[in-house]
């Protein structure tokens, strides 16, 4: 490997460890909603699932969940990331599950793997991110037999923590980070169920779920530390300086109005989940 080629394989590799972070806190903070999603999207399923594919299975929230939901099924996770691939089959182990939680790397932006047959497939917050979905809905419908279940999970929006007034700076520094971030194209994606029946889907939904209230206020401030780090050099040079200066104080732990010190926070998160039958 070349020293060019080395330090961007050491770059990617600590950008999809901060990725697989945030997804195990999301997991862990959207519990509630994960849990309905997961029970919405099955409620369509007509027989036992033997096979399930989770597609862009990040650490696996979806893929461990229907191992649980369906306790006779083989679940096969797959990603591109090695980095991913490794928290499933760790959180598997862990979770006595990993006789039945299969990984296989592979980019589907590529080509399709060898997955053979399935009978459920999970897509969450993925969808968005491959070249060509209209594509990948095809290759979907095909491994699928007659009767499966297509299940697609977005997020309506990048994950909310901070309040309207922050006491510092001008009032509604999120929405604006947010727009800039939407201006850039993160999160981007129509509402699916179009491309879905174009694709010779049946679809149910779209069905919204959101984050309960309930919320432990040091792991919510835990995780919008996290997040806000994570979205800090994106918004580097799309929002004006005075935004980045309140950001910088957020995160500064020993700034008087540092998100760690705060009470005031509070996790808002919305999901849209279709179900998509192959007839
Ligand atoms: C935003 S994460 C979502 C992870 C998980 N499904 C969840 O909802 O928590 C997107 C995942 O898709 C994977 N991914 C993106 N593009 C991909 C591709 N072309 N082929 C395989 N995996 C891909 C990424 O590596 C990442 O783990």
């Amino acid at each position: 490997m070349t020293h060019h080629a080395q330090h961007r394989a050491s770059h990617d590799h600590h950008r999809e460890e901060g990725l697989a972070q945030l997804l195990d806190l999301d997991a862990t903070m959207s519990g509630d909603s994960w849990a309905e999603a997961v029970a919405w999207g099955t409620r369509f399923v007509r027989d036992s699932p033997e096979r399930i594919l989770d597609l862009g299975a990040g650490t696996g929230t979806g893929a461990l969940a229907l191992a649980r939901r369906f306790p006779a099924a083989e679940v096969v996770a797959v990603d591109r990331s090695a980095v991913m691939l490794e928290r499933v089959q760790a959180a598997a182990r862990e979770q006595g599950l990993d006789g039945r939680v299969q990984v296989v790397p592979a980019d589907l932006d590529a080509a399709w793997p060898a997955v053979g047959a399935v009978d459920l497939v999970w897509a969450s917050s993925f969808l968005h991110e491959v070249a060509d979905p209209a594509a990948l809905l095809g290759d979907v419908r095909a491994s699928l037999r007659p009767g499966g279940l297509l299940v697609v999970v977005e997020l309506d929006g990048l994950p909310r923590f901070l309040p309207e007034d922050l006491g510092i700076g001008r009032a509604g520094l999120e929405s604006r980070c947010h727009r800039a971030l939407a201006d850039a194209g993160w999160n981007a994606h129509p509402d699916w169920r179009p491309l879905l029946e174009e694709t010779g889907f049946e679809v149910r939904g779209p069905h919204t779920v959101s984050t309960a209230a309930h919320q432990d206020p040091a792991a919510t401030a835990h995780y919008a530390q996290t997040w806000l780090s994570h979205l800090r050099p994106a918004l580097q040079d799309r929002v004006e300086a005075a935004d980045l200066g309140t950001l910088d104080h957020l995160l500064a732990p020993d700034h008087p109005e540092a998100l760690l010190r705060r009470a005031d926070l509070l996790l808002r998160v919305d999901r849209t989940v279709w179900a998509a039958r192959r007839p």
